[in-house]
């Protein structure tokens, strides 16, 4: 019976997440679900959650306060409510999140999601709190169903013209600071059979620009059509050579597997966007090391000078982490020298947070944070400034727009620039979902402005 149940989905976190949620909507379809914007309205509401700071993670507890009502009401109306808490905290949390939360009726980790439908229906059926935070042996990906060809906008807005498609998961880094290893577990890369399959049914709903997506997702090895090991350099080759999918881009890499194949193919491959973010972390060596982040300050300044050399216009964006235990007003200070040095063109910093589980956050040094609080303020100020300057240059190019929703002003598109930046212009709806040149006559601190010369 389609159409006559709805699943509410908010997303929290990375654009994993986002690529997981679309997974988990598309994957209740088959059994009558569409998508609702108002929880209000579902019969099923699932919260996918992110562990990555304490902030993120505490987000849920006062999202499941707000859910607790609306349950409530929907329970005085004669309806249920199946509360879903999936993504890292549920991994992570697990069980706790049960006995803390009283709302929640089902609990999913990332890696089990293929089985929601089923986990959801027991739910409902034998009305029981559920928690499914396994690792199961089978790869989920082949267990969901095939991507949903439609041409019918997702609510919220249509993000049609550009897909994420997650090639890799996991990560066996293990960086002193970080909980993904154990919210993600291992290192896992899909078959390349499966993705360019996926990738042929987004194109043939009308993408345009596909983002190959995992949390170390320049580690990729999966494997070819022909058994052997593809590394990300060669998938992007192939998604290349996909008719009807005009961009293609990849996050989020790992300077230590940032392989000569792959900056070559930032030279080689028309499609690839001149764009990467690769992230740094912290500038000084001694931070680094005890972050376990597998490389010296100079090693990133000696591997930005050959992605610029393969690429002399790329966008490079980055992470930085301030007040990591132990870091000295000067370490921070060769943080700050790194960021005038390289000069970003987009970046995201954060304060230190110290995670349960993991190596760094028994450390003894732990920074103080109003020192963490005025450390990134002063870096924001100087990133911001390389961001506008970024920005600034552009204008008088012309540069290829993909445009991708309407914006907030009656008559205006809002596209991305090759660099990423969100373009904003004047024009027909119609434009959606296609490339078209702009002239740049503005700037802003994270946007350009433009005027469109030909379509
Ligand atoms: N796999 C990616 C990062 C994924 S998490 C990589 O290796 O670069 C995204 C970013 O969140 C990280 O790059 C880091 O800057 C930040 N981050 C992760 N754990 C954090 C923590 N405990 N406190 C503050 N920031 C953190
Ligand atoms: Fe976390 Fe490090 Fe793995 Fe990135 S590489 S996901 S920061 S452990
Ligand atoms: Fe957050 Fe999990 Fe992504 S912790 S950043 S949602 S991998």
């Amino acid at each position: 019976m389609p159409g006559t149940k709805k699943v509410f989905v908010k997303t929290f976190g990375c654009q994993m997440n986002v690529y997981d949620s679309e997974r988990m909507s598309e994957s209740l379809s088959p059994y009558g679900f569409t998508q609702t914007d108002s929880p209000e309205d579902a019969d099923v509401v699932i919260l996918n959650t992110c562990h990555i700071r304490e902030k993120a993670a505490e987000k849920v507890y006062s999202e499941l306060g707000r859910l607790r009502q609306i349950k409530d009401q929907r329970r005085e109306n004669g309806k249920g409510t199946v509360v879903t808490v999936a993504g890292c905290v549920a991994q992570a949390e697990g069980a706790e999140i049960i006995a803390r939360s009283p709302v929640v009726d089902l609990v999913v980790g990332p890696q089990s999601y293929h089985r929601l439908p089923d986990l959801v229906f027991r739910a409902q059926s034998e009305s029981r709190r559920i928690v499914d935070t396994n690792f199961p042996e089978e790869d989920k990906f082949a267990k969901l169903p095939e991507r949903v060809v439609s041409n019918a906008p997702a609510p919220g807005g249509a993000r049609l013209a550009s897909a994420f498609l997650t090639v890799q998961e996991g990560c066996d880094k293990f960086c002193t600071f970080c909980v993904v290893p154990y919210t993600r577990g291992m290192e896992f890369s899909r078959p390349v059979a499966s993705l360019l399959d996926e990738a042929r049914r987004l194109i043939e709903r009308g993408v345009r620009e596909i983002t190959l997506l995992g949390q170390n997702v320049n580690a990729y090895h999966g494997e070819g059509p022909d058994g052997s090991d593809w590394t990300l350099a060669k998938l992007i080759a192939a998604m290349g050579d996909l008719e009807g999918l005009e961009r293609v881009r990849y996050t989020t890499s790992h300077p230590h597997d940032m392989g000569d194949d792959l900056i070559a193919a930032h030279r080689d491959v028309p499609k690839l966007m001149p764009y990467l973010h690769l992230p740094f972390q912290a500038g000084a060596d001694r931070i680094l090391a005890a972050m376990n982040r597998k490389h010296t300050a100079d090693q990133y300044r000696a591997l930005i000078d050959k992605i610029r050399n393969a690429r002399p216009d790329i966008a490079l964006s980055t992470d930085i982490i301030v007040g990591f235990p132990g870091e000295t007003e000067t370490e921070f200070a060769q943080t700050l020298a790194l960021v005038e040095e390289i000069g970003f063109a987009q970046a995201f910093s954060f304060k230190y947070s110290a995670r349960p589980g993991t190596p760094a956050a028994k450390m003894d040094d732990q920074v103080a944070e109003d020192v963490k609080s005025e450390r990134l303020q002063r870096l924001q100020g100087l990133l911001a400034v390389h961001t506008s300057r970024f920005n600034a240059d552009c204008v008088g190019r012309t540069v290829p727009v993909l445009f991708e929703r309407m914006g907030r002003q009656e008559g205006q598109l809002v596209g991305r620039s090759p660099y990423l930046q969100p373009v904003h212009a004047a024009g027909e709806q119609d434009l959606l979902g296609r490339i078209i040149p702009v002239e740049i006559s503005g700037s802003g601190a994270n946007s350009l402005m433009g005027v469109i010369r030909a379509a």
